[in-house]
């Protein structure tokens, strides 16, 4: 517990708030530039949001350039290009021009991986080109290529790729199911046997997680360092290197160079918790958990709080920091004083005709619904006394403006939210009459043997320990109302009085309030979607809730562990969820409630399947028997839904072994 000398004064904290409030308005501007280097690209170019007959060419460069455009062959008329491009094949003479935008929400910092990395966050120029190929036939492929001029007169190019717009109904399609590439060196060897197995992808559904800290340009474009020429399997390679299959340009040494799979395959992304950045106060000196610190990219990563919370602070503060009552200024504030996924936003073109622009979206690919959901919170430690999952800092109980609020969500989905009449709405949808598979893609663990399948889907309930007029310590708990909207008014009348006085604040996440299981399981259920695809826990388990099936194929790049109950109720090789942590402690204290949290199997009892086909763990030795799960650091699995055979295929290999067989262990069918 808390010395009483960590106590602030009401008034205090307020003007604290006020000051914070002022100091917060940074903007990207007033962050010095990173020094570009040579001109040159910055990614291949990518795929992105094809209609019936177009679809949307994007790449970046690091400098602004005087002409950016996609060159098209259409020396055969409409003739498909070759299953592997052919650079024999001339260009075409009628480009399609691209614009161009400047990103603004990324940085380098003295975190980055690259070798001349700054001392403070500083803003990287990367220029964003997109143009939109019309005219196209569905079914036909045809080769292109981009092109950069800068102002001195340099051309820079790539391709040949392969374009096309969305498939008919009908097509046969093979989908890279797949997730949390997160600078992992596995990731090169898997996007590889991918592009190896499956050239010719039709769609990549991503359940998020793609960069580590999405502001920290570094981890989407160029990740390098010298020192991993001599030891490349250290290698942290960025997104578009591993999933364009370029990171031999920046790692000579490396055994593999990734897929080359998104300038040929548009990818579908979901919001993940590393979509999603905190505060924005770059370089800013700021006193935390008693120490001054200048905030850098995984400060501000870390470091969400709720909107609506933003919003009651917007309301203190507002006739300072915006005496005119702009409301784009208002927006920006509480964005910057919350959480954004805004360099995502920047960096990918996305369906944006959800109510809440591109944060959620539906797309149909052949004879695929994909409904794609915004279910993320922000990952918090299991530890206690600090800013966690189940706590605040000890030292900031009494300052809510550093609160880290637990694991809060950060787009409400449940029932009463937009996203949730959306969905209601989808469901009801022609489109989705229509279609014959339907996949619901979110990033969240919402079911499984994985690590972060607890504390399950809900909002953390507050509980505040305090010292009343009397010196008397009492606990209030909070209740949140689920309508977000009105979250301001209880903490005004709730929380605020008890500011200062306040000796522990815990968070609780009650297993029977988990939203995905009570809101979202019976409504995908009742609709007829055949398949739950999501991601955050590194590590592949599926499971089955009548019809509807669950996986999870995101043991990429490494695993997170496997938490599963053996026949004779030990759990396999003794692991159990946050073991070490400081939270059990609190547990066998009384503080929290230990069935809300099972430290083996899937939280709500769904029973975790074997693969089908054969058992990786056990082919390549991890464990004697077979088991329900894959989950090693040196094992790598991905999953292709192949709709005309209407099932979905998981494949394993073992990366330290790069001539090895690649598995196919499962298959389960959607039909
Ligand atoms: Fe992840
Ligand atoms: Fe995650």
């Amino acid at each position: 517990m808390p010395l009483i000398d960590n106590f602030k004064p009401r008034t205090l904290s307020l003007a604290l708030a006020l000051l914070a409030a002022t100091a917060h308005n940074a903007s990207a501007q007033e962050v010095a530039l990173f020094p570009s280097g040579d001109p040159g690209l910055l990614t291949d170019p990518f795929l992105q949001n094809p209609s019936a007959k177009t679809v949307n060419v994007v790449w970046m460069t690091n400098f602004p350039g005087v002409e950016h455009k996609v060159l098209i062959d259409r020396s055969g008329g409409n003739s498909a290009a070759p299953a592997q491009p052919d650079s024999s094949i001339p260009r075409g003479t009628s480009p399609y021009r691209a614009e161009t935008v400047k990103l603004e929400r990324v940085f380098e910092d003295g975190a980055s991986k690259l070798d001349n990395a700054p001392g403070e966050v500083m803003q990287r120029k990367v220029y964003r080109h997109e143009a939109v190929v019309s005219g196209l036939r569905a079914g036909e492929a045809l080769q292109y290529w981009v092109q950069s001029r800068s102002v001195a007169g340099e051309t820079f190019e790539a391709g040949p790729f392969r374009l096309q717009p969305l498939p008919a109904a009908g097509a046969p399609l093979q989908i890279l199911l797949t997730s949390d590439q997160q600078e992992r060196f596995n990731t090169l060897a898997n996007y590889q046997k991918v592009a190896e197995l499956f050239p010719e992808l039709d769609a990549v559904f991503f359940a998020g997680d793609l960069a580590n800290h999405p502001r920290r340009a570094s981890e989407w474009f160029d990740n390098r360092r010298a020192a991993w020429e001599s030891n490349p399997t250290a290698s942290r390679p960025a997104f578009f290197p591993a999933l364009q299959g370029t990171f031999e340009n920046y790692v000579s040494t490396t055994p593999y160079t990734g897929g080359q799979i998104l300038q040929n395959t548009p990818l579908f992304p979901a919001i993940a918790n590393h979509e999603v950045s905190g505060r924005f106060r770059p370089n800013q000196v700021v006193e935390i958990n008693g120490s001054p610190r200048s905030i850098a990219i995984n400060d501000m990563f870390g470091d969400p709080q709720p909107r609506w919370y933003a919003e009651y602070r917007y309301d203190q503060a507002k006739d300072i920091v915006n005496p005119g009552g702009d409301p784009a200024l208002r927006e920006q504030w509480i964005r910057d004083n919350s959480n954004d996924f805004e360099s995502y936003r920047e960096i990918f073109t996305l369906p944006d005709d959800g109510p809440e622009g591109e944060s959620y979206y539906t797309k149909t690919v052949g004879d695929v619904l994909l409904i794609t959901m915004n279910v993320s919170r922000i990952w918090r430690t299991w530890n206690v006394g600090t800013k966690g999952k189940f706590s605040e800092h000890d030292y900031d109980l009494n300052n809510p403006e550093e609160w880290g609020f637990g694991e809060h969500i950060f787009t409400p989905f449940t029932d009463g939210s937009p996203q949730f009449d959306w969905l209601q709405g989808v469901m009801e949808s022609e489109e989705f009459a229509d279609s014959r598979y339907r996949v619901v893609m979110f990033h969240q663990s919402a079911h499984g043997l994985g690590d972060n399948s607890v504390p399950v889907l809900t909002d953390p309930q507050l509980s505040i320990d305090y010292i009343d007029e009397d010196g008397d310590t009492k606990t209030r708990r909070v209740l949140m109302p689920q309508n977000v909207a009105l979250r301001k008014q209880v903490w005004l009348e709730q929380v605020e009085p008890l500011i200062g006085s306040i000796t522990g604040v815990r968070y609780e996440y009650p297993i029977d309030q988990d939203y995905f299981r009570r809101d979202i399981e019976p409504m995908l259920q009742a609709a007829g979607v055949q398949l739950v695809l999501h991601g955050h826990s590194h590590v592949w388990t599926r499971a089955k809730a009548g019809d509807l099936h669950y996986l999870e194929t995101s043991s990429v790049g490494n695993c997170f562990g496997a938490y599963w109950e053996q026949k004779d109720g030990t759990p396999w090789n003794g692991a159990l969820r946050a073991a070490g942590s400081s939270f059990w402690n609190a547990v066998d204290a009384g503080d929290y409630d230990r069935r809300n949290y099972p430290r083996t199997g899937d939280p709500q009892d769904r029973e975790p399947i074997l693969p089908t086909l054969t058992n990786p763990m056990q082919e390549f030795g991890v464990t004697s028997g077979a088991v329900p799960f894959v989950c090693s650091n040196d094992i790598s699995t991905f999953s292709i839904l192949d709709t005309a055979m209407g099932i979905v295929r998981s494949f394993a290999f073992k990366v330290s072994d790069p001539g090895g067989d690649v598995l196919e262990f499962d298959r389960f069918s959607l039909d």
